[in-house]
C-alpha cells in the first residue's frame, strides 16, 4: 500500500516537473531534421520563411555515450515577445536550462559545448509577423570542426582546409554553384557542396578537405546526389575537395563487348507512320555510345537494365541520362540498384544506414545527366538498374564510375578531380589517375618538343541531342591545343566542352 502511494508520488513527481520529460503536445513546428548518432541538423518549421503563430517544437539530441555534445546555431531569428512565448531553449539532460534566445538576446552564443552527450531543444512562438525561427547541427565534440549548414567556402582563406559537416544539409536551401570535376564558386555552401560532389553522405555527414583556387569565368549546372547545383558566373574564387580518385569510368574501361555488356528485361522498336524502325536497344545504354538511348518495351517496376563489367570492381557511383531525344521525352525518375558478385544472389543496395533500399533521384529531363554516389561503395561484377518512376517511357543510358578492388582505399588523401589550367579553365586531363603524368611542355631540356594528338568534344549547350562538334588537334602541342580550343569556344558561346575522349602524347626529336 505505502509503496503504491510512493511509486505514484514519483510519478506525479515526474510529470509535474516541465523539463524532465518530452512535451505531449506534437512538434507542430518542427522543420527539417536529420538526427543521425553522431551529428544532425535541426530547423523551425518553414526555415528560411516565417515560423507559424502558437506553434511548438521539442526535439531530443543524442551522441553516444561517453561523448559530449557540441552545438552550433547557424541561424537564430525570433520575435522579440517574452522568454514564456516566443523562445528557442536547451536544455541539458539534467534539466538545466544551457541556452536560451528569446529575440532579445544581441550577443547569444554561436556555440555550446555541453558536459553531457544529451539536450533537448525545445521552440515556441506565439503571434508574431516575421522571422526565420531557428537553424542549429550538432556534433560530439570529437568534432570541433563542426560547421553548420550554412557555412560558405568564401567565410574561410585558408587554401587548404579540413571540416565536419553534420549529417542532413542536403535539404537545407542554400546556393551550390557549379560542379566536382571542375569546382564549385566560393558563395555556394560547403555542406550541401560535398554531398553533390559525392565527398560525404547526407545520411551521415563527415569530414570534408576542401582546396581552394583560383576562381573560374564559368560554372555549370549539375544534377548530382539530389541537388541540383546552378550556372554560376564569374568569382575570384573556386573550391574542390579531394577524395580517394576512386571515380573512373568502369562501362568505358571494360573489355567486354557493348552487346555483352549491357542486357535488359526488354527492348523497344517504334515504329513511324511511314514504318520506319527506331530501335532502342540495351547497348545503346552505355553514356560512351552516341545516339539514342535504350528503352523498355513495357513500363513497369520490374523493367531492369543490366551492366556486366567483366570482373568484380569497386563501384562508387553512377551517372544516367535519359532517351537524349526531344521528341521521345522519356527518363527515369527514380531506381533502385540490385548487384551480385557472379551472376545469381542478388542483392538490393541500401545505403549508408543500411536499413532499407535506397531509392535513387534520377533524371529530370530526356538530355541531361544526374550523378549518384554510392555510400559505401559496392563491390559487383554485375549491376541492375531497376526503374521505378518515370517520365512516359523507361528510357536510360548509364555509366558506371569506380576503381579496382585493389586500390588503396583512403579518403583524405589523393586529390581525384581534374586539375584545371588556371588562365584558360580547361581540365587537361580528365582521370585523377593521369593527374601526376607530367603535362608536357613545349620544349624538354633536350631541345625536343613533345608533341601529341588532343581530341576534345563539344556539346551544344541546352539544345537537341546527338549534335556534337569533334575537334581533333594533331600535331600541335598541347598546350596550344588548349587554347585553340578555348579560342573556339569563345567564338561560338552555343557550345560548351564536354570531355576530352583521347589524350596521346608522343615525344618527337
Ligand atoms: C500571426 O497572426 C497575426 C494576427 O492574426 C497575423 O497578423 C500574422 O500575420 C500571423 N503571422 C504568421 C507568421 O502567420
Ligand atoms: C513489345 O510488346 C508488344 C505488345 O506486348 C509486342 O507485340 C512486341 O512484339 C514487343 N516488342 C518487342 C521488341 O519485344
Ligand atoms: C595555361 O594556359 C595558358 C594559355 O594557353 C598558358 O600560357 C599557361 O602556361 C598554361 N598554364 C599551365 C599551368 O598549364
Amino acid at each position: 500500500m505505502g509503496s503504491t502511494r510512493l511509486v505514484l508520488l514519483l510519478l506525479l513527481l515526474l510529470l509535474a516537473s516541465p523539463e524532465s520529460v518530452l512535451n505531449e503536445r506534437p512538434g507542430d513546428g518542427c522543420g527539417h531534421m536529420v538526427v543521425h548518432q553522431e551529428s544532425g541538423t535541426l530547423t523551425s518549421m518553414n526555415y528560411p520563411n516565417t515560423y507559424p503563430n502558437y506553434t511548438f517544437c521539442e526535439r531530443r539530441i543524442q551522441v553516444p555515450e561517453g561523448k559530449k555534445l557540441l552545438i552550433k546555431f547557424g541561424d537564430v531569428d525570433i520575435e522579440t515577445q517574452d522568454c514564456e512565448s516566443s523562445y528557442l531553449k536547451i536544455f541539458s539532460d539534467s534539466s538545466k536550462l544551457e541556452y536560451a534566445y528569446c529575440g532579445t538576446e544581441r550577443a547569444a552564443p554561436k556555440e555550446i559545448f555541453l558536459d553531457v552527450n544529451e539536450a533537448i531543444v525545445r521552440f515556441e512562438s506565439g503571434s508574431h509577423i516575421s522571422g526565420r525561427g531557428f537553424l542549429l547541427n550538432y556534433a560530439s565534440s570529437e568534432h570541433p570542426d563542426l560547421i553548420t549548414c550554412l557555412e560558405r567556402a568564401s567565410h574561410y582563406f585558408e587554401t587548404m582546409h579540413s571540416k565536419f559537416c553534420p549529417a542532413g544539409c542536403r535539404d537545407v536551401v542554400g546556393d551550390v554553384y557549379g560542379d566536382a570535376a571542375d569546382g564549385y564558386r566560393d558563395t555556394s555552401v560547403l555542406c550541401r557542396a560535398a554531398i553533390h560532389a559525392g565527398v560525404i553522405a547526407d545520411e551521415l555527414g563527415g569530414q570534408i578537405h576542401v582546396i581552394q583556387h583560383k576562381g573560374a569565368s564559368q560554372y555549370d549546372a549539375m544534377l548530382a546526389n539530389g541537388i541540383l547545383s546552378q550556372d554560376g558566373s564569374l568569382s575570384d574564387r573556386r573550391f574542390t575537395f579531394t577524395s580517394n580518385g576512386c571515380s573512373r569510368s568502369l562501362t568505358v574501361e571494360s573489355s567486354i563487348v557493348p552487346s555483352e555488356q549491357v542486357t535488359a528485361s526488354s527492348s523497344w522498336t517504334w515504329t513511324s507512320a511511314t514504318s520506319e524502325n527506331l530501335q532502342w536497344h540495351p547497348e545503346q545504354a552505355l553514356l560512351q555510345n552516341k545516339g539514342p538511348s535504350w528503352a523498355s518495351n513495357h513500363s513497369s517496376s520490374r523493367e531492369w537494365l543490366q551492366i556486366d563489367l567483366g570482373k568484380r570492381e569497386r563501384i562508387t557511383g553512377i551517372i544516367t541520362r535519359g532517351s537524349m531525344l526531344p521528341n521521345f521525352n522519356f527518363f527515369v525518375e527514380t531506381y533502385v540498384i540490385k548487384f551480385t558478385k557472379e551472376g545469381s544472389k542478388w542483392k538490393t543496395y541500401k545505403g549508408p544506414l543500411g536499413k532499407e533500399e535506397k531509392i535513387f533521384k534520377g533524371n529530370s529531363n530526356y538530355l541531361d545527366t544526374a550523378r549518384n554516389t554510392f555510400f559505401p561503395p559496392l563491390v559487383a561484377r554485375f549491376v541492375r538498374i531497376v526503374p521505378q518512376t518515370w517520365h512516359q517511357r523507361i528510357a536510360l543510358k548509364a555509366e558506371l564510375l569506380g576503381c579496382p578492388i585493389t586500390q588503396v582505399y583512403n579518403p583524405s588523401s589523393h586529390p581525384s578531380w581534374p586539375q584545371k589550367n588556371q588562365s584558360t579553365g580547361i581540365s587537361i586531363v580528365k582521370e585523377p589517375r593521369t593527374i601526376t603524368d607530367p603535362i608536357p611542355s613545349e620544349k624538354s631540356d633536350l631541345g625536343e618538343r613533345q608533341k601529341g594528338i588532343l581530341i576534345v568534344e563539344l556539346m551544344p549547350r541546352k539544345q537537341a541531342a546527338g549534335r556534337r562538334l569533334t575537334l581533333r588537334l594533331s600535331d600541335t602541342s598541347l598546350q596550344s591545343s588548349a587554347s585553340a580550343i578555348t579560342k573556339k569556344m569563345k567564338a561560338c558561346k552555343s557550345w560548351i566542352f564536354s570531355h576530352v575522349i583521347k589524350q596521346i602524347t608522343s615525344c618527337l626529336s
